[in-house]
């Protein structure tokens, strides 16, 4: 099948999905006509301890910028993941949990969900953590880190969730932004058969945040690590049976903060985005059952950590709220062989899958026979996240891994948008392989050129969206101004993404990447400043320039310019001295792919440097670096381009 195709909805598919294509387009109608009963009716898929009577309160306006939804309602979050179910589904499976060793698995119904995560919550009371109060999760892929994320909920408290990837240096700067008092970890991760250091990470992060009282260690591996008298409590051995099975539900009003989750922006150090409780849950709740048309008793499994808002999302708000079967995968695709995630799918009979498209890329490399020998009889539904899927990549996931049966939906979002805005509705949205093809019921997009102007048809631009919906992030924690600035300053009146996109003459989307400084390396997002700002922190490096560039499997590779005191010489070790200071300063992750030692970098008269021209030169482009006359030095160029060639 060519890369242009068009895959038809698949009538056998409409016929039993939650939304066919009538009802998709009477959908986006009550939505256009009339927005607040449109969100009213979505919200009322959640229990309110007091309803809600208003639904909406949002301006846009950088001198008057708010965003409420449902904001004089009452609710619990972890009563809606929970408590709810209980009367009909305690007995049902909440979680399943996978771990790493494949031999290793385990089921978990609501109501032993809803016991561990009230004694869970119980032991936060008794250390001291009351509403509203920051508590950071620093954990591995177990069960824990769900009840951990709704025990927080469950008390008013909000949680935090540090990627168990991130250096202690990376992990205090978050417990010190957001003012934690409390840290749940685990002894040790395990991830590919390797253990992480968590709890020994939380030590040194600590070093630089003595403000946390409590730390509460999951017991993972059991392994021997100090704890600190007074401060560090096991979960099992010495918090867990101490405490009430039961613990009451504290009902906060709809726009109580639920969880800060820190991203990288253009410039600055990571923001803490900040969701409320009542529209990001309704939200959560309803884009989880329309995009992945969740059916009761299904098994359903998203790959993502809990440290990123997929996880948050789609692991487990939004399964959970739904009352669904949510699989906790520990472990990586390759381990113990590329046959990991079909051998997971066979053994669990997993329904629905959604992964992120790095993920397809590697594994697409190993051959197709991984796939293959593995039995996917159970899928019926396939997802994508958190980057541009390409064509080749996305008909490898149609044709090998769905064997051309089963939609896929690439669903386009950001931490921000709290959930899903872009993405086909399986029974009602005809597919066209790289496109996130059109926006949910609800979601009002445009594109606008680089002054605002509005752009209609068939065009190409940056992604605004020109109204709120009621999971949209509310504030930069602690800097509000910050959130006014990034969003809404440069096209006034809208949220801007920060992404480019291009609509083809059907009106169907296809995000371009983004066009700020930030970029998207497998799938993680990471800000080139922060980059930069850890490279610097090696002794002998002047200045540097990170740009991405177009890799394989990546998606994007991190290219770092460095630029080094005149009487230095660039040398490997050098090389691996500056890659090691990247992994301390912010995590494995923002390795660079590429240093690329330079004398000078391009800059204007003014000192700006010229990011364009960097991102050329790393994509091997050199014909089209444009106009470099306003350059202080253009020799430099030169130098570059040689020193790239030469590579
Ligand atoms: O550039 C877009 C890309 O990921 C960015 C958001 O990253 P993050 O906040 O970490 O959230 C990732 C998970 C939702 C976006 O600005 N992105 C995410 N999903 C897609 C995507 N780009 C293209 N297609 C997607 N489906």
């Amino acid at each position: 099948m060519s890369h242009d195709a068009i895959i038809k909805v698949n009538e056998a598919i409409a016929k039993d999905a939650l939304v066919d294509k009538d009802k998709a387009a009477a959908m986006r109608a009550e939505a256009e006509k009339d927005p607040e009963t449109f969100w009213a009716g979505v919200a009322a898929r959640l229990d309110w301890s007091k309803p809600f009577t208003k639904v909406k309160d949002v301006s846009f306006d950088a001198s008057d910028l708010h965003i409420r939804w449902f904001y004089d309602g009452e609710l619990n979050a972890c009563v809606n993941c929970l408590d709810r179910h209980l009367p009909e589904k305690a007995n049902d499976v909440a979680i399943i949990w996978e771990s790493d060793d494949p031999g290793v698995d385990k089921k978990i119904t609501y109501a032993e969900a809803f016991e561990e995560t009230c004694r869970m919550a119980n032991v936060l009371k008794a250390r001291g953590v009351k509403k509203g109060d920051r508590v950071v999760i620093y954990m591995p892929m177990i069960p824990e880190a769900a009840y951990a994320m709704l025990a927080c909920a469950r008390i008013g408290a909000v949680h935090s969730v540090v990627f168990g990837g991130f250096s202690p240096d990376a992990l205090a700067s978050r417990i010190e932004d957001c003012g934690a008092s409390a840290v749940i970890t685990a002894d040790e991760g395990v991830r590919g058969g390797k253990t992480v250091p968590l709890k020994a990470n939380v030590d040194k992060a600590l070093e630089k945040a003595p403000d946390v009282r409590a730390v509460l260690v999951v017991e993972r591996t059991r392994a021997d690590i100090p704890m600190k008298a007074g401060r560090d409590l096991y979960w099992y051995a010495e918090a867990r049976d101490d405490v009430s099975p039961e613990c009451p539900a504290e009902a906060v009003n709809a726009e109580d903060t639920l969880f800060i989750l820190y991203t990288s922006g253009s410039t600055g150090k990571p923001k803490g985005v900040l969701h409320t409780t009542g529209g990001y849950l309704a939200y959560a709740a309803y884009t989880y059952e329309m995009v992945f048309d969740y059916k009761p008793g299904e098994i359903y499994w998203c790959t993502a950590d809990v440290g990123w808002v997929t996880g948050h999302s789609y692991i487990v708000y939004g399964p959970l709220a739904n009352g669904a079967t949510t699989l906790i995968f520990e472990g990586v695709p390759t381990y113990p062989d590329a046959s990991r995630f079909w051998r997971v799918i066979e053994k669990h009979k997993v329904n629905i899958f959604y992964t992120a498209p790095t993920a397809l890329r590697a594994l697409m490399r190993e051959g197709d026979d991984w796939v293959k020998k593995a039995d996917r009889s159970s899928l019926r539904l396939l997802g994508s996240v958190g980057e541009p899927i390409n064509p080749e990549a996305w008909m490898w996931y149609y044709e090998v891994v769905g064997d051309s049966k089963h939609p896929i939906v690439d669903t386009w979002w950001q931490t921000e948008t709290g959930g899903i805005l872009i993405s086909p509705l399986p029974g009602a949205t005809d597919l066209k392989p790289g496109s996130a093809t059109q926006p949910l019921p609800g979601v009002f997009p445009a594109i606008v050129d680089a002054n605002g102007n509005f752009l209609e048809g068939a065009c190409e631009g940056n992604l605004v969206i020109t109204d709120s919906w009621p999971g949209q992030m509310r504030t930069v924690y602690g800097d509000h101004q910050r959130f006014i600035d990034t969003y809404f300053k440069t096209y006034p009146g809208m949220y801007f993404t920060g992404d480019g996109v291009r609509r083809d003459a059907d009106g169907y989307y296809w995000i371009t990447g983004r066009v700020d400084d930030v970029i998207n390396v497998s799938g993680h997002r990471m800000g080139t400043a922060e980059v930069e700002a850890a490279i610097d922190e090696h002794p002998l490096v002047v200045e540097s320039a990170v740009v991405g560039f177009p890799h394989d499997v990546k998606g994007q590779g991190i290219y770092a310019y460095v630029t080094l005191h005149a009487t230095d010489e660039p040398s490997e070790a050098l090389e691996k001295e500056i890659v090691e200071t990247v992994r301390q300063e912010i995590g494995p992750i923002a390795k660079p792919d590429h240093i690329h030692f330079t004398p000078g970098l391009p800059k204007t008269r003014s000192g700006k440097i010229m990011r364009r021209i960097l991102r050329k030169i790393a994509e091997n482009e050199f014909g089209a670096l444009g106009d470099t006359s306003t350059l202080a030095d253009p020799g430099v160029v030169d130098a570059l381009i040689e020193g790239r060639k030469n590579r």
